[in-house]
């Protein structure tokens, strides 16, 4: 991987010119950054903002996180997804109160320790809030690493990853570390593109990389196909009463833990209507819905049944729409069904 000894000068230069103006720069204390990198997994910049600002208001300091309600936390992080990484947000906030009397742990191998940080993000809070030169290595940095030095290792596989790591600490600038790392992100996320889509002609790489000057960018990176997703017909119901909309809390371990749902069953169970005492027909087709998890796809149909004096299983609330937009934190696998109900409790009266 002799190519990437090429790249921190021009990388540096470009990314001077071309950074982003983001939030977690402006001022890179160690919980703003923490909190930035644990967002912008999985997550797009563009979709991230809104929430960061939110969340830095609402939990300023490491002890405010670590004393937020868990309602309140889900309800900050409601539509990001992956929502344990908010749990494990607050239980490493925990760590650093009761394990670092409260102080940002200032080695990579003390933050690695915190719930939550693996490798990549480790390296990133090292590198850009302490100025640690280690590398951060993700997805984007994967792909970039493996044009410019036309690896064709699968970089879905640990041995590529560790290639790739070691190759970036041998060259990683030490006056620089938090800008280099952040420059490979900047240079995967807005040139070095996936799908075929690179702006080779902006990149400061462009002379020495090998899958452009070989003409392989479009076979690199190799990436091992996924496992294919378990697929899962839902129905999903949609209840009504004076009160507002009948939601129930999922169970505290597994998918979407402890946030709040319209009930919902595996269609073929059909438990949900006999609990509630509902027959067929109070029950009316609304529509489908479908929501994509890393390793679950549902497929939802929706009905919705207007009741009165209908008395709720233990731990079911009505959410009148005060309550739903302010207190209960529903995950967006249920978007497609929010503005129907959202129009039922009247939104848009
Ligand atoms: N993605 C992950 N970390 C990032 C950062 N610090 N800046 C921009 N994009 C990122």
């Amino acid at each position: 991987m002799d190519e990437l000894e090429q790249l921190p000068i021009p990388l540096l230069v470009w990314y001077r010119e071309n950074a982003r103006v983001l939030p977690w720069r402006t001022h890179p204390t160690p919980y703003r950054v923490w909190v930035s990198e644990i967002m912008l997994q999985q997550t797009r910049v563009a979709a991230v903002l809104d929430y960061y600002r939110r969340f830095l208001e609402s939990a300023p300091t490491v002890a405010d996180l670590a004393a937020l309600p868990e309602d309140a936390l889900m309800k900050l992080w409601q539509g990001l997804g992956y929502y344990s990484r908010a749990r494990n947000l607050q239980k490493a906030a925990r760590q650093i109160m009761e394990q670092f009397g409260g102080v940002f742990p200032n080695t990579y191998e003390d933050i690695r320790s915190l719930a939550g940080v693996g490798d990549y993000t480790a390296g990133a809070i090292a590198s850009i809030a302490f100025g640690i030169p280690v590398p951060a290595v993700d997805g984007n940095v994967l792909r970039v690493a493996a044009r410019i030095t036309g690896d064709s290792g699968d970089i879905t596989s640990p041995a590529m990853k560790k290639k790739v790591t070691a190759a970036l600490q041998a060259v990683i600038p030490a006056g620089e570390p938090g800008n280099f790392n952040q420059a490979m992100m900047e240079l995967g996320a807005t040139v070095c593109l996936p799908n075929g889509a690179p702006q080779c002609d902006k990149c400061p790489a462009a002379s020495f990389c090998r899958a452009l000057v070989e003409d392989r960018i479009g076979e690199l990176p190799v990436k091992a196909p996924k496992k294919a997703r378990r697929m899962e017909e839902r129905r999903v119901y949609l209840i009504f009463s004076d009160d507002g909309v009948a939601l129930r809390r999922r169970p505290g371990k597994g998918l979407l833990a402890g946030l709040w749902e319209y009930p919902n069953e595996l269609a073929g169970e059909e438990t949900i209507p006999d609990a509630l005492g509902l027959s067929p027909a109070d029950l009316e087709l609304v529509g489908t819905g479908r929501h994509i998890f890393t390793h679950i796809e549902w497929r939802m149909t929706a009905y919705t049944a207007r009741t009165e004096g209908l008395a709720l299983p233990e731990g079911w609330v009505w959410a009148d729409r005060e309550a739903l937009a302010r207190e209960y934190a529903v995950p967006n696998a249920f978007q497609a069904f929010s503005e129907y109900v959202k129009g039922k409790l009247g939104y848009f009266s």
